[in-house]
């Protein structure tokens, strides 16, 4: 779909571009991102709102349901998404102000793809930590086209694998995060029977991710059928509360990251985790989660890509936990 399909609308006094989509309207000035409805209308700070949106754009709408907040979000039925304020918000959903609305995919994409170019300034990087950043915020000023382009980086079957090398980001030339200088850079020793050299493979997959850029963006590095470990390094907040529509493993490799666990509907408490190096646990396939790291953290995300199982999970027939004890 060609962006002229996008409605973007005029640019106002701070430089910004307002935008359309059904009967949503988006809007940004110096500090906040503002978004109406027919039934309502909505403010966020415009940083948080440009890691959301960028998320949301990056991951092509991701697993499930992205909450840019306790308010304002998105549903991937993939090929069509919905939009939504308020749907997972009980109060109000018993105020019967909650609208959605479904619209089909390559639509969204290019029109949030064009309101995050729009309104990211030169200073932004939105997958960035906020240490490594400058600010969003402002008058229009210039653009970061570099930052909100980066796609997720995916392996088709392991990193290192032959096809698979260009991935080995210390070979793009990736300077070690200043958080992670301490860790040890060593690759292991290969030492394949003779004929099986191109079909054994490894990475220190610490020394990978210590190179990592970005924060809260999770890599695919090996693909076994529809198991995919997407391991990530995280500082501050995860910019979106993720509501999965399947169970997922989180596997903390390194340093600490706080869970909160709320119910995907309502958005009622239910947990805290507070995850140590070592610690695995699995969020079940109900509930919406955010993650706080104090430190930058390496955290093992383990997903299931079967197509199948949203519907699986929905119609009851397979469980929202992953293990009976
Ligand atoms: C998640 O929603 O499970 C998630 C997303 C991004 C991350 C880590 C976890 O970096
Ligand atoms: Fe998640």
């Amino acid at each position: 779909m060609s962006v002229d399909t996008v409605q973007a609308g005029p640019v106002n006094s701070q430089g910004y571009r307002e935008f359309a989509l059904g009967e949503f309207r988006f809007r940004r000035d110096e500090f906040f991102a503002y978004i109406t409805w027919p039934t309502g209308s909505h403010i966020m700070s415009v940083d948080a709102f440009l890691r959301a949106l960028q998320r949301d754009v990056a991951w092509d709408f991701f697993y499930g349901i992205v909450n840019f907040d306790g308010v304002f979000g998105t549903v991937n039925h993939y090929g069509t998404v919905d939009m939504f304020a308020g749907r997972f918000n009980e109060a109000y959903r018993k105020a019967e102000l909650d609208y959605s609305e479904n619209i089909e995919t390559p639509l969204i994409r290019s029109t949030f793809a064009a309101m995050l170019d729009d309104w990211t300034n030169e200073t932004f990087d939105p997958f960035a930590s906020p240490h490594e950043t400058g600010p969003a915020f402002g008058i229009k000023n210039g653009g970061n086209n570099a930052a909100v382009t980066r796609r997720r980086v995916a392996a088709d079957r392991m990193v290192n694998v032959a096809g698979d090398e260009e991935l080995r980001s210390d070979d793009n030339g990736h300077p070690v995060n200043r958080m992670f200088l301490d860790v040890p850079q060593d690759e292991p020793e290969i030492e394949a029977e003779p004929g099986f050299e191109s079909e054994v493979a490894a990475f220190n997959l610490f020394a990978y991710l210590s190179r990592s850029q970005v924060t809260w963006n999770p890599s695919v590095v090996s693909v076994c059928k529809n198991s995919l470990f997407c391991p990530t390094t995280e500082e501050y907040i995860l910019p979106i509360i993720h509501g999965n529509d399947r169970v997922e493993w989180f596997f903390q490799l390194s340093d600490e990251i706080h869970w909160e666990v709320e119910h995907r509907d309502t958005g009622g408490v239910r947990a805290r985790v507070v995850m140590k190096p070592g610690d695995v646990c699995a969020m079940p396939a109900d509930i919406r989660h955010q993650g706080y790291a104090p430190k930058r953290s390496m955290l093992l995300v383990w997903e299931n890509g079967d197509p199948a199982l949203p519907d699986l999970i929905a119609s009851g027939r397979t469980p929202t936990y992953p293990v009976e004890f």
